[in-house]
């Protein structure tokens, strides 16, 4: 079966970058070729002449660049990225306007991103894998220091430095500014790839927290050790909709060559429930130090909260969106009533017992416990009551 995955067909490295037919001006740049096309706009390989350092320009397209309230975002959002500084985060130098264009300007980074290195060897072996893991975590740890939610983790956005041997995360802070699109909101159009989104994302959440991004981060790792997506769909609502509704194959069991230590690591950064991942990057880091010495992940912390209330799909929309040239809405699935909290406890207990089984195995598992248990609790009532 082949990957859906949305590859970008210009998408290109230092070496492969399309040179203008000749060298074209923008204000204090000299673009010396293209790199790529996002959903955001086109990213170049270009000489700043003031500071005479090769920069990745990311230009704006005029349309989005003419929404006032866009603007705002994407600069409040680009002067925050500014402010970090790590090796595992691709640099933003400098933002501003040239001619017609809005630009940021970012550190140029001389490797592949990870969708063309999985279009080109199809899956990586588990220490590459955890190498990601383990720079990524470092990221998202600095990132969490500022109160920067990513939010559009995926294969495309982590760049390799082949002269620093390591991977970054790039276009921090750009998702959340395009998030709020209205553009793209009001036409009820998908852009973007659905196939890293978190749940509380698909479901149209505003307020999430880093660990959407952890959750991303784990939908990615799934890609690179298994070769595969983990959930497939004809349209981007079905994606979407399977990362609300239903456990993926236990990446092991889609392909063996992954150890069970890395299949628990990616499965606990993309539990459903928030409150059942790595609640840090901190927390995620030191479960992926555990997978490299070949330890599992430890479990979820047992803390005492109020069970996940049930999803019922009501579709919308006006769902968010992301990625170029998807048409079909994005699904908005709203809460449904809250089931009695008795009830909810039970059936939560019996799923965090059910973690570690394989996906189609835990809902009957879950169903059965918890059947089992209230039953019990029916008879010692009756027992009791009869005294
Ligand atoms: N800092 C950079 N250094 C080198 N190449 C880059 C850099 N940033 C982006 N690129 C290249 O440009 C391409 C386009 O990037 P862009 O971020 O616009 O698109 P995307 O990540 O595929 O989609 P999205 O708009 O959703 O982020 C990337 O795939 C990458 O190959
Ligand atoms: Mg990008």
């Amino acid at each position: 079966m082949t990957t859906p995955v949305n590859p970008d067909p210009q998408a290109k490295t230092a070496t492969q970058a399309v040179a203008p037919k000749k060298t074209q001006r923008l204000g204090d740049f000299e673009l010396v070729g293209k790199l790529g096309k996002g959903a955001m706009g086109s990213v170049y390989l270009a000489k700043q002449l003031s500071s005479n350092r090769t920069v990745a320009l990311k230009l704006l397209p005029r349309d989005l660049a003419q929404e006032e309230e866009f603007l705002e975002r994407f600069r409040r959002e680009a002067r925050a990225a500014m402010k970090l500084s790590h090796p595992n985060i691709v640099a933003a130098y400098d933002m501003g306007e040239v001619g017609n264009y809005h630009y940021i300007a970012m550190e140029f980074v001389d490797g592949p991103n990870l969708e063309l290195i999985l279009q080109k060897k199809g899956r990586l072996g588990q220490d590459e894998v955890l190498k990601v893991a383990l720079d990524m975590s470092a990221a998202l740890e600095e990132a969490e220091a500022h109160k920067i939610v990513h939010r559009d983790i995926k294969p495309a956005n982590i760049l390799s430095s082949n002269s620093q041997r390591l991977y970054k995360l790039t276009d921090m802070g750009l998702a959340s500014a395009s998030a709020g699109d209205k553009r793209v909101t009001m036409a009820g159009f998908c852009v973007g790839t659905p196939f890293y989104v978190s749940p509380e994302q698909a479901r149209g959440d505003r307020d999430v927290d880093s660990r959407a991004d952890i959750y991303s981060l784990g939908a990615t790792l799934y890609h690179l050790a298994t070769g595969r997506v983990p959930f497939e769909g004809s349209n981007p609502m079905v994606v979407m909709t399977k990362h609300l509704q239903e456990e993926p194959d236990l990446p092991h069991v889609r392909e063996p060559a992954v150890p069970l230590h890395l299949s628990a690591l990616i499965q606990r950064m993309m539990a459903k429930d928030p409150d059942k991942r790595q609640q840090t990057a901190r927390e995620l880091r030191q479960d992926i130090e555990r997978c490299m010495r070949g330890e599992m992940p430890l479990p979820p912390s047992p803390k005492p909260k109020p069970a996940p209330r049930p999803l019922t799909p009501t579709l919308s929309p006006l769902g968010r969106g992301q990625g170029e040239g998807a048409t079909a809405p994005a699904p908005v699935l709203a809460p449904g009533p809250p089931a009695p909290p008795l009830l909810d406890r039970i059936f939560a207990i019996a799923d965090e017992l059910a973690f570690f089984l394989p996906g189609p195995l835990r809902l009957p598992a879950v169903a059965l416990v918890g059947t089992v248990v209230l039953l019990a609790m029916l008879w010692l009532a009756t027992v009791l009551l009869k005294r």
